[in-house]
């Protein structure tokens, strides 16, 4: 009676212990008479219709084999064939059952499931066996054991080993796949410009896969590790892990791995939604709720980057709602306080996208004393200066609000340290600060607190770029010397003036001269402390008698203050004589 569960064995060696030249062997007597058999058979004929095909391709593959010079010495093959021949004794035997009219034991459903199993592991290896020979590797001798490209190699070499690579992952069992793995961490971690040749040249999709839970864990993390170098170190390989759906693999994986593999897992998924196309897919993939609670429960890396790539989604709409509702601002306001440098910064410019988003958010910050803690952690000296920039614009951004101004105008603190940044901040800090300065109501006390940064305002208007940093110097200094004892202080700046007065100079063509003239007004109105003379010694009659020819805005009228004043003091002058 044939065996029906178990494929039989044509000798009583087990199929591993035999060279491969024999099993080959084997394997074609087999496929013969199965191919034989297949047109001989009385039920299921449909069926075996189907098969046919598969099993003439895998003649042809065979045959192709048998031409490669180097098969008998390919490691892969060693489980290949075995487990091929097996499938193909399964096949003959349950043909057999067909060509008779005998009943099918255990019933026609059983059988038929049968045959499916049978089919689908056919399929699996004539699949596995096209990769084998497509790879080359069968024509190379250096492909018994996984060669290691060393420095020097060449790109010919390397794409070699990226197929060996590759092709040892997708045919070979775990025995195979975990040390291709290490050769391919290897390989990255040696040298991340490899990356995009990995990705061009290997199957990332497949390597995706393994991300999945089926896959042995060491496998898993293998594979998270090495996707997660292809996704920060190069642009190519990046957009075809998410275009092969890697996102949706890594937000699970951030979900449920262990420590060291959510780490590798966010650092991805931070490199994946930095490019603004991806980062839809977040919802899509219901990510928002698996980035904050790793932003809660994560490492100190999984938080930064987790962080990140909320960060990098936040400007999104849609995600944005989908942050509110899982309760993002307190979460992020943590991170803030409390994560590392990196993640504070990150959670910092993430504040401040909400904060420019709309009202909404504007509101759910504050609820959370988000204010307070902006205002706080702008004087705390261990900010990195990125961090200062994104919570200063986040304060500019709740700043709108009515409320919010009146309590920033009224912190001497607040305004001290805005002077401070104006005079020792990077420029966008210095831009900000200066905006803000000059949008707030500040007491002529606070003003004066603050008179010092104003040689620094002047700097700031010399220069062009960035956009609007003329404006926000000027505009500052108009507040600060709306107050007659700053006016002093800024006559006293020799500098300072003269500065202002090269600006108005029309051949100095870089300047808008509508904020030095702006400026310059200011100076001369009311009593001026002692500017007048100074600015009237530097040559500002001229400068602005041509301006007003030029009809640059607010010329004239200041020409016409400088005039009134100047007959006002020869009349004084006249009188005191
Ligand atoms: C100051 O006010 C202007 C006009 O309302 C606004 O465009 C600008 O963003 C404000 N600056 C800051 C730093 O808030």
């Amino acid at each position: 009676m044939p065996d029906q569960m178990h494929p039989t064995t044509a000798t009583s060696d087990p199929p591993q212990e035999q060279p491969p030249e024999t099993l080959l062997n084997l394997i074609t007597n087999v496929l013969s008479l199965l191919l034989l058999s297949t047109i001989t058979v009385q039920s299921f004929i449909g069926r075996w219709q189907v098969l046919r095909p598969k099993l003439t391709s895998l003649q042809s593959s065979l045959s192709s084999l048998s031409d490669s010079p180097l098969w008998p010495q390919n490691p892969l093959l060693q489980t290949l064939l075995p487990s091929l021949l097996s499938t193909l004794q399964r096949l003959l035997s349950l043909s057999h059952q067909c060509s008779s009219t005998s009943s099918f034991l255990g019933g026609k459903l059983l059988f038929q499931s049968d045959l499916d199993i049978a089919s689908s592991s056919l399929s699996n290896h004539l699949h596995d066996l096209g990769l084998l020979l497509r790879s080359g590797v069968l024509h190379q001798s250096n492909a018994i054991i996984l060669s290691h490209p060393g420095p020097g190699s060449n790109k010919e070499e390397l794409v070699f080993f990226i197929h060996d690579l590759f092709t040892r992952l997708q045919v070979g069992g775990a025995e195979f796949k975990r040390p291709a793995l290490e050769s391919l961490l290897q390989v990255l971690n040696e040298d991340q410009k490899l990356a995009s040749l990995v990705a061009k040249e290997g199957n990332i999709g497949y390597l995706i896969g393994l991300l999945d839970f089926n896959n042995q864990p060491s496998i898993r993390e293998q594979a998270v590790s090495a996707v997660s170098i292809l996704a920060s170190s190069d642009g190519e390989s990046r957009k075809i892990i998410f275009e092969e759906g890697g996102l949706g693999h890594l937000l699970r994986v951030l979900e449920t791995g262990s420590m060291p593999v959510r780490e590798k897992a966010a650092i991805a998924i931070e490199a994946i939604t930095d490019d603004p196309d991806n980062g839809w897919a977040i919802s899509a993939y219901h990510g928002v709720s698996v980035l904050i609670e790793a932003c809660q429960c994560g490492s100190q890396v999984t938080q930064t980057h987790a962080v990140g790539a909320i960060r990098n989604v936040a400007g999104l709409e849609d995600i944005r709602m989908a942050l509110a509702e899982e309760g993002v601002v307190p979460v992020i306001f943590h991170l803030l306080v409390s994560g590392t440098s990196a993640a504070q910064e990150k959670a910092a410019d993430c504040v401040a996208i909400l904060a420019s988003s709309g009202e909404y958010f504007r509101t759910l910050i504050i609820q959370e004393k988000g204010l307070q803690r902006l205002m706080y952690l702008i004087q705390d000296l261990s900010s990195t200066s990125c961090t200062i920039e994104h919570i200063l614009r986040a304060i500019s951004s709740l700043s709108v609000s009515d409320s919010v101004s009146q309590i920033l105008s009224s912190s001497t603190a607040l305004i001290v340290h805005l002077g401070e940044l104006i005079k020792h901040g990077n420029i966008i800090s210095q831009q900000i600060s200066a905006s803000l300065l000059a949008n707030l109501s500040i007491s002529d006390g606070n003003k004066r607190a603050i008179a010092s940064c104003m040689g620094s305002l002047v700097k700031l208007m010399e220069s062009p770029k960035p956009v609007g940093l003329q404006e926000a110097g000027a505009l500052a200094l108009l507040s600060l010397l709306t107050v007659r004892w700053n006016k002093k202080e800024l006559a006293r700046d020799e500098k300072g003036l003269m500065k202002l007065v090269k600006m108005l100079d029309p051949r100095c063509e870089l300047i808008d001269k509508k904020f030095p003239v702006m400026v310059v007004d200011a100076l001369l109105s009311g009593r001026s402390g002692g500017c007048r003379k100074r600015l009237l010694a530097a040559g500002v009659f001229q400068h602005l008698q041509k301006l007003a020819e030029m009809e640059v805005a607010g010329a004239k009228k200041a020409l016409q203050r400088l005039s009134e004043n100047r007959l006002k003091s020869m009349f004084s002058r006249t009188w005191r004589e």
